[in-house]
């Protein structure tokens, strides 16, 4: 008998493996699952009654910006309120480790003001999570435009051979701390100027350690294709899985491609390992950037330092307020971010379909009017587009949140429940869960999530973060 044991009675189990549900009790013995079974033992434990709830394996959120926002706010409330027990960090390129900087240019801006980077290496930044005590666990990749902006007077140039030395020297580090691998997001400035070379350089380093390579692509727009073989070729050259990043098919233009894309995707998948994250809307949410206002789509304004007035307002109603175009209102509310519409649902339903494709918020915490993404992406994969449209079985949805993610990002014993693994556990009612997060008001708790649990300890209960807060670093599985 030990002290912390929870006995979760007469559960519907949804285990993570994409198997069917079944029924059982689970029992809890310090951090992790010590019995699922039906009528298991009760004794000396604290027992919650379950009966006609789903109980899930914690979700994974495998493409987060949160590097920050744990050690900040480590209540981490936007994720426990969706059941999110993992948040995979460091996505697009852009970590906080290592890198010590006093005002890293965008996109490394979407971590929270400047003064945030001073994380000399990923061991500084894990031990920082470890005295932050975030509620929820932490994986960490290490971004490619960090390792630039860390070891180049100026990351818009091709890097020299010393750079790209230094380069593989910091991520070597990074991934004897414990990282889960390498992101890239050669479409921002501070990475475009790497060619395939530098990336396969990286990604081998990588490789070698056991890690993925997660990347957002040159090109989501028009070069979509040519950009995914670009990634299929860094990862194959690197010997290594890679995760595509929220994958779209962007700008009016190429609505409705993704039935191209995937088949290219599953083709190249014959030949190595290839998985998708994404998140279940059409509009997408990054920095401001004039290259990305067509004065078609629509564009809101999330936020703004020299015009905080303007935020949560469409950049055409700013532009035709103050008699500029589109660009040049972007131009003026800089530094900033927005959302932009630049998806169709046919494509979005599309690629959350696959079977590859896991789910990632890429929330951004540090936003005043976040997209709505950033407290609605489990719920709203669950409820809208599980249970409303019926798009796939409850099984699948678990397993894309779930034990797939965990495997794919090397965290072992997580993401699925079974004697002896981690008790990350989620608690929810299949018939009520949903987002409520909107584009209008996006900040706002999920509905239908009874209680999350994080290595054991009750973090999250009737709409309310406890004090236990269990989250811990996770080391990529050796
Ligand atoms: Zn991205
Ligand atoms: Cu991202």
């Amino acid at each position: 008998m030990t002290a912390q044991a929870i006995l979760l009675r007469g559960a519907t189990v949804v285990d993570g493996s994409g198997a069917p549900r079944f029924l059982a009790d689970v029992r809890i013995e310090g951090e992790r699952i010590a019995a699922v079974a039906p009528q298991a033992d009760a004794r000396g434990a604290q027992v919650i009654d379950v009966a006609g709830r789903i109980v899930a394996p914690g979700f994974v959120d495998v493409h987060t910006h949160d590097d920050q926002i744990v050690l900040e706010a480590p209540v981490m409330l936007p994720k426990l309120s969706q059941g999110v027990t993992t948040v995979v960090v460091g996505n697009c390129g852009i970590s906080l480790a290592p890198l010590v900087h006093p005002d890293p240019p965008p996109p490394l801006n979407l971590l929270g003001g400047p003064g945030n980077y001073v994380h000399t290496s990923m061991a500084a930044y894990a031990a920082a999570v470890t005295r932050a005590r975030p509620a929820v666990n932490v994986a960490a990749l290490v971004g490619h435009s960090t390792l630039r902006v860390a070891t180049m007077d100026d990351p818009y140039r091709a890097a020299t051979r010393a750079e790209q030395t230094r380069m593989v020297e910091l991520l070597r580090e990074g991934m004897d701390a414990g990282a889960a691998g390498l992101s890239s997001g050669v479409f921002y400035p501070t990475g475009a100027a790497a060619d395939l070379d530098e990336l396969a350089l990286l990604a081998a380093v990588a490789g070698e350690a056991g890690g993925v390579y997660a990347t957002h692509i040159r090109d989501e727009f028009d070069r979509v294709l040519d950009s995914l073989d670009e990634a299929f070729a860094a990862a194959r050259r690197g010997g290594l899985p890679l995760v595509v990043s929220h994958h779209k098919c962007a700008g009016p233009r190429n609505w409705g491609r993704t039935v191209e894309t995937l088949a290219h995707i599953d083709a190249a998948r014959a030949r190595q390992p290839i998985a998708l994250d994404m998140y279940p809307y059409v509009a997408g949410s990054t920095v401001l950037d004039r290259d990305m206002v067509d004065g078609i789509i629509d564009v809101l304004v999330t936020w703004s330092t020299p015009h905080p007035e303007m935020v949560a307002r469409s950049l055409a109603d700013i532009a035709a307020e103050w008699g500029c175009t589109q660009q040049e209102a972007c131009d003026r509310l800089q530094p900033g971010g927005a959302c932009y519409f630049q998806m169709r649902e046919d494509d979005v339903q599309r690629v959350l379909r696959h079977p590859a494709t896991m789910i990632g918020s890429d929330g951004l915490p540090h936003d005043r009017h976040p997209h709505p993404r950033l407290w609605g992406t489990f719920p709203r994969v669950l409820g809208h587009y599980c249970r409303d449209l019926g798009l796939f079985p409850l099984e699948a949805a678990v397993h894309k949140m779930s034990g797939l993610s965990a495997r794919r990002f090397g965290l072992a014993d997580r993401g699925e429940i079974r004697a002896g693994a981690f008790a990350d556990l989620v608690v929810f009612d299949a018939a009520s869960v949903r987002d409520a997060a909107t584009f209008e008001e996006p900040v706002a708790p999920s509905i239908g999530i009874d209680c999350v649990l994080v290595n054991g300890a009750i973090a999250y209960r009737a709409g309310r973060a406890l004090p236990e807060r269990a989250g811990r670093f996770v080391r990529r599985a050796a």
